[in-house]
């Protein structure tokens, strides 16, 4: 029997928030079928990809749609972490870094959960150079496996502002969402972030402004929910 994941810390989130992920999972089922491999990233650290890309996954699995998450974050990744991400056996969990490396075949490197329709590969060890990694044809081996065997492939990607590590994962997928801070992210960073993804043959499919600050700020989202905005208005209108 294959040992599945469990998530002991998936936390709750406001329902304004909660209508905000769905409002952007009916948009990317709007998309097309060929838009199946989606990066979600951003300029800097913190910005809320992982947070955006487990509630996403979370609620496409729900709506029982065959979904799978891939935290490409291989140095920094704090995903099962910060989720609680455990085996049901007990055992060490394995993750990308490991199938990069060579470790296993890929139907037992992706992990199953206790959602029906959502598997995941999280990282669990990070390295600190990971560009072998990346370029050695697993990665891509990997996308096309997920991209036939799901119906959506969320990529939780590293930050793009220091390292190239972004622009290479982009240039294997669909098309990337692009997850900027409220009130943080300078519109320069937004534009670079852009450019880099042009470069990488990465469409933008769309932007959402996360952590807007309600009017006595704090940390949810409080009136305000995540936005999602198409194209690249909201870096239009910001400019
Ligand atoms: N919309 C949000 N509401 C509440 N907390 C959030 C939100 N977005 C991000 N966070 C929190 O902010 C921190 C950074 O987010 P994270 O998703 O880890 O960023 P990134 O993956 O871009 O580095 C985490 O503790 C996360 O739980
Ligand atoms: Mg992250």
């Amino acid at each position: 029997m294959m040992d599945r994941v469990k998530i002991e810390r998936f936390p709750e989130i406001p329902y304004a928030m909660e209508e905000a992920i769905n409002r952007l999972r009916i948009n990317i089922s709007f998309l097309g079928s060929n838009i199946r491999k989606i990066m979600i990233v951003s300029s800097m650290p913190n910005e809320g990809k992982s947070f955006v890309t487990m509630q996403l996954w979370h609620q496409m699995a729900q709506a029982e749609c065959p979904v799978v998450l891939l935290d490409a974050d291989l140095r920094k990744s704090v995903l099962a972490d910060q989720y609680g991400l455990v085996l049901e056996s007990g055992k060490k969990m394995k993750g990308t870094s490991h199938f990069l490396a060579g470790d296993r075949p890929i139907e037992e490197a992706i992990l199953h959960t206790d959602l029906e329709q959502g598997d995941i590969l999280p990282n669990t060890d990070n390295v600190v150079s990971p560009s072998m990694l990346l370029d050695n044809g697993r990665l891509q081996e990997l996308l096309d496996y997920m991209k036939k065997n799901y119906r959506y492939v969320f990529i939780d990607a590293p930050p793009l502002n220091l390292v190239s590590d972004g622009e290479r994962i982009g240039s294997l997928c669909d098309g990337a969402i692009l997850v900027v801070r409220g009130g943080s992210t300078s519109v320069r960073m937004i534009k670079n972030s852009i450019r880099q993804l042009e470069r990488a043959g990465c469409p933008l499919l769309g932007i959402v402004l996360n952590r807007v600050e309600g009017k006595k700020g704090g940390y949810y989202y409080k009136k305000y929910g995540g936005k999602y905005y198409y194209g690249s208005k909201y870096y239009r209108g910001a400019e």
